[in-house]
């Protein structure tokens, strides 16, 4: 009888992911095919007056305490600043159902416009940003992403530090052949910058279903090419909490002045599953209890329903949250060809990241 988000494994959800857009303005390989997709239609994604009463009872009634705004793309969604504003504006309640603290605001975006927007994100409410870039090379970005968009996010990474955005995080995904021996460079030049760096391994979640484990650069391969150019020490594990990044201390072994952090998200060779504080909502309004797994709660459809109130919405909530697996949407792993990876019903472009 959890008021919150509880499952049958004891894990509480108080992180909400939201996306905001199954679309996207670049095509990386990992992701989407080059023609891209096809997209959502409108009558089909929450409005914001959808979306800022799901976060409403989210917050108050089932103890969400973050929020992170992802994709596809955010900042593709127009009215942006309104949803992070009117999130920002609520509070979550305390014992006796006064109101308590703000929630904290984060979006994972591309980075693609944010020079124009960085200062009116954070003016709305937004506290902290990560963004996707995976390469500082001009080619290899292209040969990655299908467009020739470099300069735009490294303006909107510069954009995001001249408005207060703090910290920010970069998410690089390494692919063998093409930005994997640029490991180092791109550490090099995240700690000069004073960007907190994050290797991610490349997850089955593509649309084209291309991803295979022999394929993937692991976490270990990352580490054994970041060495060769920095000593790497492991942080200290009891700060990590829910967080899915494992964090390790980096010094140059070249320049003894250039040392900072680097983190290593290794959602396939050393799952955080056990650790899952998150819950996630499409922009169709589908509820998640995991990235992976392939059951969905339609809240669209109850939030459409004039019949039904906030707390049907929060008892539907609830249930879903009961109904999460032991880890990556599945009880058993079975033995496979892939790794006992079941492939969601969508790719991550629509569940978001
Ligand atoms: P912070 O560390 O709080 O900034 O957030 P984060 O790292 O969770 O967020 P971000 O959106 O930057 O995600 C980075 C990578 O972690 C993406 O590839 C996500 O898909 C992955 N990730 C985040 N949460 C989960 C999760 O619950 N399960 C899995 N498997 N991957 C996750
Ligand atoms: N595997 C791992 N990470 C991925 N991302 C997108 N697709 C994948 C995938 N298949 C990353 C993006 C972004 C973050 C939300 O997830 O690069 O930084
Ligand atoms: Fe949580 Fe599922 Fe991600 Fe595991 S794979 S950390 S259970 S969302």
């Amino acid at each position: 009888d959890h008021p919150g988000l509880i499952d049958r494994f004891g894990r509480i959800a108080t992180d909400l992911r939201v996306s905001l857009t199954d679309r996207c303005n670049l095509r990386c390989t990992y992701c989407m095919p080059a023609e891209g997709l096809d997209w959502t239609p409108k009558a089909e994604l929450l409005t914001d007056e959808e979306l800022l009463r799901l976060l409403r009872i989210g917050v108050e009634r089932l103890g969400i305490r973050e929020v992170r705004f992802t994709g596809g793309e955010p900042l593709l969604r127009r009215g942006l600043e309104t949803v992070i504003a009117g999130t920002a504006a609520l509070r979550t309640r305390g014992p006796a159902g006064e109101a308590g603290a703000p929630v904290e605001i984060s979006l994972t975006t591309n980075a693609i416009g944010l020079d124009r927007r960085a200062s009116a994100l954070a003016a709305a409410g937004l506290r902290r940003i990560n963004v996707s870039l995976d390469t500082l090379d001009e080619e290899t970005f292209r040969g990655m992403t299908h467009r020739d968009r470099l300069p735009d996010v490294l303006a909107g990474l510069q954009a995001a530090r001249a408005a207060g955005l703090d910290p920010v995080k970069i998410n690089a995904v390494l692919m063998p052949g093409q930005n994997d021996h640029q490991a180092a460079d791109l550490l090099e030049w995240a700690i000069r910058e004073g960007y907190q760096l994050r290797f991610i391994e490349q997850m089955p979640l593509d649309a084209q279903h291309a991803w295979t484990r022999d394929g993937m650069i692991t976490a270990a391969d990352i580490l054994r090419r970041l060495e060769r150019r920095f000593h790497l020490t492991p942080a200290d594990p009891s700060q990590r909490g829910s967080a899915p990044a494992e964090l390790w201390h980096a010094q140059s072994r070249a320049d003894s002045c250039l040392r900072g952090t680097v983190g290593v998200i290794a959602s396939v060779t050393r799952n955080f599953c056990a650790a899952c504080d998150r819950t996630r909502l499409t922009a169709d309004g589908q509820l998640r209890n995991c990235l992976f797994g392939t059951q969905e709660s339609d809240l669209r459809a109850l939030l459409r329903d004039p019949g039904r109130s906030d707390e049907d919405i929060a008892a539907a909530w609830r249930a879903n949250a009961w109904a999460k697996k032991a880890g990556h949407g599945q009880d058993t792993r079975p033995a496979g060809a892939d790794d006992g990876f079941i492939r969601p019903s969508r790719p991550m472009s629509a569940i978001g990241g």
